[in-house]
Parts: C-alpha cells; sequence; structure tokens
C-alpha cells in the first residue's frame, strides 16, 4: 500500500475509527431526530470520513459538499483560505453539521463557519475526525472532535500527502 521509500506508522486503527464514528452517528440521530438536518462535508479530504458517518446515521438527512483551498501543497497550509466550491442551496431550514477530516491551524473551519453563520441556519455544529490542537493559530474548536492527535503528518481515512494514502482504511504517520 505504500510508495517507493515511503514509511508507514499505524497510529488510529480502522476498530478504533469505526466504533467512534458509529458512536457519533448514533449520537447525531438522537439530536436531530424529527429536524432538518444537513450534513456539509468539506472536500477533498472528509469523504470518507463523511461517507462512513452518515450510514451510521439513522435519520433522514441531507448531503451536500464545500470546498476550500489554503494555498500550497505539501505538508504545511498557509493563513488565506479561498471558497472553491460552495453550497448550490439556502441552509436557512436547516440544522447544519459541518464533516471535516482534520482541524490542523483551524484557519479553513474558521473562514467557512463564518460563510455559513451569515446566511442563517438553524443551527450549526462542526465535527471532525481528527484534531491538532497543538498546531492552532485561531481560536477555532470542534463541537466534535473524535481523536486528538499530536504534532505529526497523518494520511490514510481521506487524508492525502500530495494526493497519496486517501484509500488507507486506517490513520498512519507518514514518517
Ligand atoms: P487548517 O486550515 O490548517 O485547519 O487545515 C486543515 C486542512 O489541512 C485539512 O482539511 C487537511 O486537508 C490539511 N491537513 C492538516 N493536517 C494534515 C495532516 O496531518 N495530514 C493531511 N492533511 C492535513
Ligand atoms: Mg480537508
Amino acid at each position: 500500500m505504500t510508495y517507493a521509500g515511503d514509511n508507514l506508522k499505524v497510529l488510529i486503527t480502522k476498530e478504533e475509527i469505526d466504533t467512534a464514528t458509529d458512536l457519533l452517528g448514533k449520537e447525531i440521530s438522537k439530536i436531530y431526530k424529527g429536524k432538518p438536518l444537513l450534513l456539509v462535508g468539506i472536500l477533498s479530504g472528509s469523504f470518507i470520513f463523511l461517507a462512513d458517518l452518515c450510514r451510521a446515521i439513522d435519520i433522514p438527512c441531507e448531503i451536500a459538499f464545500m470546498k476550500a483551498s489554503s494555498y500550497g501543497s505539501g505538508k504545511s497550509s498557509s493563513g488565506r483560505v479561498d471558497i472553491t466550491l460552495d453550497l448550490s442551496a439556502d441552509i436557512k431550514n436547516y440544522h447544519v453539521i459541518i464533516v471535516e477530516d482534520i482541524i490542523d491551524t483551524g484557519n479553513t473551519l474558521k473562514a467557512i463557519t463564518a460563510v455559513l453563520k451569515e446566511r442563517d441556519p438553524l443551527s450549526l455544529k462542526v465535527v471532525t475526525l481528527l484534531d491538532k490542537p497543538s498546531r492552532r493559530e485561531t481560536d477555532f474548536s470542534a463541537d466534535r472532535s473524535l481523536f486528538s492527535i499530536p504534532d505529526l503528518f497523518v494520511v490514510g481515512c481521506g487524508l492525502d500527502f500530495d494526493g497519496r494514502y486517501r484509500n488507507l482504511p486506517y490513520i498512519a504517520i507518514l514518517e
């Protein structure tokens, strides 16, 4: 599964991810029962977590996507965030949950939540598979983060290094 020259070390197993995701799905199902729910996945990294999470939710919900770019490829992001793909429908009549793969500096989600808040949804929450709190450049925090990790570059479950390793079924440290 590795590209030549790379070394992967498992940090979070598929079983751990599945268990935590199922639990979150159950929680969301309880909290939002009878309410109009929209999950907003942030592309590209969230596609696997979103796919798993939405199937762990057993109440009706809708799914949409946004994409943001924070300039530059490789292992570090920059402060400026552009929304490169936006929602096509109004969110006024929905409880919105933003679904993200990882919160690092916090810049991406700070920008996206600011934009969505202005559109006046019934409520707005953020869930993330991973969180690197030690890397924060803003005061942003998720409402729910499944795994808090140290300042390490990780891949798998949708997270990539220059497009690679998104399909790993676990989270690994790229050494
Ligand atoms: P933020 O704006 O710095 O919070 O960046 C969030 C985005 O940076 C994530 O959605 C990822 O796409 C990317 N990112 C941050 N840390 C990692 C990592 O360890 N592996 C892969 N992508 C990462
Ligand atoms: Mg991302």
